[in-house]
């Protein structure tokens, strides 16, 4: 027998596979098609204070090897999140556990909702999204050192819960926004948000998106995301949840060779809804063909030289 179990955050998640913010809204959207509470978790769209409509369309298209989105951040806010999803969430997710991912365009507005959430219970800790590339000010805290470091601070003081902050790949040096999270009190770090890009018709001469940019996720970006998953683990302690391109075991093993403790799943869901188990099932597998009694030994296990 394999033991899939990570232990981490004060708390065992019984697998390693999660389900990516915006990808599987508070998680009862997929609970018609695969047993949601038999994954590692699911990480929630992004709270924001208010309710937000979010960006113009067209807010998704394919492109190779993956899709663009600019959702704009759309979600029922913190009230609506308290009051329409967190029920259902309570009810029906007791053993895969729950981030809420909280998104905002300043300091107070990130631990206003950190603040409003935590007398509230059927959540385990929180995603922080300094990483939108789709709304405007989104990547601020995630490109700017000092604003990271604030904020991360900031949200030290406001939560004992776990604090998991979510960087962009778009900077010149990701372990030192890694590193910068850590000293901050940040319990661990999620890598990667989507990559900016655009996508035009040229027929019709214009922008496919319509934000005009967007954020650039699937198999497209999995080396990159590896990439900063290994650069990300070598500057700190933390644990970090590999994210980016998942569409199998094989997949989700490579970040967890590269340093990453959970892996997350987001685009390939859209394609394939039985991506996460299949993932779960197919890392048992490999594990059983290896030897390997516990997947939490392979964490980092990658042999570069
Ligand atoms: C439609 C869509 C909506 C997303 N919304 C959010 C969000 O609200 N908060 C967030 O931190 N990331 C969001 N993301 C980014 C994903 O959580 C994930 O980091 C990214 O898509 C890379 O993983 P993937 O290649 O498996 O999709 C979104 C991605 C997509 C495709």
């Amino acid at each position: 027998m394999v033991d899939l179990s990570q232990e981490l955050f004060g708390t065992t998640f019984q697998n390693p596979v999660l389900l990516a913010s915006g990808t599987c809204g508070y998680g009862e959207e997929y609970s018609d098609l695969i047993a949601v509470d038999e994954l590692g978790g699911i990480v929630t769209k992004a709270v924001t204070p208010e309710r937000r409509l979010g960006n113009p369309p067209t807010r998704i298209s394919e492109t190779p090897a993956g899709m663009i989105n600019a959702i704009g951040l759309a979600n029922v806010g913190l009230d609506g999140f308290k009051r329409e999803k967190l029920p259902w969430i309570r009810e029906h997710l007791s053993r895969a556990k729950v981030l809420v991912n909280v998104a905002g365009r300043s300091v107070e507005d990130f631990v206003g909702v950190v603040e409003g959430l935590e007398d509230e219970d059927g959540f385990l800790g929180y995603e922080i999204n300094v990483s939108c590339p789709n709304v405007e000010g989104g990547t601020m805290f995630g490109t700017d050192e000092l604003s990271l470091a604030q904020l991360v601070a900031a949200l030290r003081r406001a939560t004992r819960r776990p604090l998991v902050v979510k960087l962009t790949p778009n900077v010149a040096e990701i372990g030192n926004f890694a590193r910068i999270c850590e000293e901050n009190g940040a319990d661990g770090l999620s890598t990667i948000n989507t990559f900016p890009g655009m996508l035009i018709d040229v027929e019709t001469r214009r922008p496919v998106i319509g934000n005009v940019t967007g954020g650039i996720s699937g198999p497209a970006i999995k080396p990159m995301g590896v990439f900063a998953t290994w650069k990300a683990t070598s500057r700190v302690e933390i644990p970090i949840i590999g994210i980016g391109g998942i569409c199998n075991a094989r997949d989700a093993l490579e970040y967890i060779l590269a340093g990453a403790s959970l892996v997350q799943i987001g685009t390939a869901m859209f394609a394939d809804p039985f991506t996460a188990p299949d993932t779960i099932r197919g890392l048992r597998e490999i594990c059983e063909r290896q030897g390997v009694t516990r997947a939490a030994d392979l964490v980092g296990a990658l042999e570069v030289r």
